[in-house]
């Protein structure tokens, strides 16, 4: 008999950390279960069901037997039509062949740090960013480097970041716009400013434009736009409503597809079949005419929410234009982020995200609201703030 051995993970491991929300979401599943009424304002997924024309899109593929691998790149027609998109939204002639097909715009981030990275090269993030852009760049034996950022760049990395933290170990830089937590974007002139000192560098610059459709100030622009020797990143999860579904897309200059296409060969092998023939709708007239009504709904919810918490104390230093977050400076309010959340949760049901689960630069000053459920039930959730904070 094999005696009870502890478990061996492997060392790396130890870089990769939880997400410290889903602590506070087990206790508010635990008071929901005990008849508590929670305001979740902590996810960070639409609330909208996938739009009808894709559902239909995915069933037909089901029914009529298309749930076989695709190849490694993507269904060619997806492929084809996401080249479209860019055509017709932008403007853009860009190659089909650029375009690579993933398993959630999480599978591009694995594939393109494992083609780019090598072991002890160190790859810049934004501090608050996306928590698991660090853990991508852990995994792949690189070192990630945060960069403290502040509402004075609106919470992005700039050139002149680049210039001060950029060491011959350096590989790349990743930036998210608009960003998760923050939901503030980079400019089309700071990303031309930021590409050139990448590019100066012999660097990667990956751009992650996941929440490009959500944008509710100035003009949208994807930075493939702006130059070709850059990585773009992008999902059918938020914009397009289909988390679940497991399917995003990176553009790579040519050069680097065929290694991307290698990887994703070994370890995805393809990206889910029926997920890719029912994004087929998701470029459709009908399709972008809901999610263009969505765009809106979630912009009116920016509109009542960030006020409704500024007359609370909570404040945004850096306008937030996109996503459907926002990061607040809950500094006048307590100097502990995380208990804050936590009685939040406790007294108030209402549930956020702490600032803790985006990264150590201030984390405990800041917490992060998703505007991800409807307008009454985001009042109901600052009504309950409202009281819990005595206002
Ligand atoms: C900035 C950012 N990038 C990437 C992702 C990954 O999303 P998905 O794998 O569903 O495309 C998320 C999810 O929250 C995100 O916020």
């Amino acid at each position: 008999m094999a005696e009870n051995r502890a478990p061996r993970i492997a060392g790396r491991m130890d870089r990769i950390q939880p997400f410290y929300v889903m602590k506070l979401l087990a206790r508010a599943r635990a008071l929901e279960a005990a008849g508590r009424s929670i305001i979740h304002m902590q996810v960070g997924e639409p609330d909208f069901p996938t739009p009808e024309p894709i559902v239909a899109a995915g069933r037909r593929a089901l029914a009529e037997g298309r749930h076989h691998y695709t190849p490694a790149t993507g269904l060619p027609e997806l492929r084809r039509a996401i080249a479209g998109f860019y055509h017709d939204r932008f403007g853009l002639d860009l190659a089909p062949e650029r375009v690579v097909v993933t398993p959630g715009s999480s599978g591009a981030l694995q594939l393109l740090m494992s083609v780019l990275v090598d072991p002890d090269q160190e790859v810049l993030v934004s501090d608050p960013g996306y928590p698991c852009n660090r853990h991508f760049v852990s995994l792949v034996g690189g070192r990630p480097v945060p960069v403290p950022v502040d509402a004075g760049s609106d919470y992005q990395i700039t050139a002149r970041h680049i210039e001060q933290l950029w060491t011959e170990h350096t590989r790349a830089a990743m930036v998210a716009t608009p960003s998760n937590p923050t939901g503030t974007l980079i400019g089309r002139e700071a990303m031309t400013e930021l590409a050139a000192a990448v590019r100066t560098r012999d660097g990667a610059l990956l751009v992650d434009e996941i929440y490009q459709g959500l944008l509710y100030d100035g003009e949208a622009y994807s930075a493939l736009e702006l130059a070709d020797d850059l990585f773009v990143i992008n999902s059918f999860s938020k914009f397009f409503g289909m988390t679940g579904w497991r399917l995003g897309w990176l553009v790579a200059p040519e050069g680097y597809v065929e290694a991307i296409d290698r990887l994703a060969q070994n370890i995805f092998l393809s990206a889910p079949t029926p997920a890719q023939y029912a994004a087929l709708a998701a470029f459709e007239p009908e399709t972008q005419a809901i999610l263009e009504r969505r765009r809106q709904t979630f912009e009116l919810r920016r509109d009542y929410l960030l006020p409704a918490l500024e007359s609370l104390g909570f404040r945004f230093p850096a306008k937030p234009r996109g996503a459907f977050y926002l990061y607040a400076d809950c500094s006048a309010l307590t100097d502990d982020s995380f208990r804050l959340a936590y009685d939040l949760l406790e007294q108030a049901g209402v549930a956020v995200t702490p600032g803790l689960d985006f990264g150590a630069h201030r984390p405990q000053q800041h917490l992060r609201f998703a505007y991800t459920s409807d307008r009454p039930k985001l009042q109901q959730g600052v009504t309950r703030i409202a009281e819990f904070l005595g206002r």
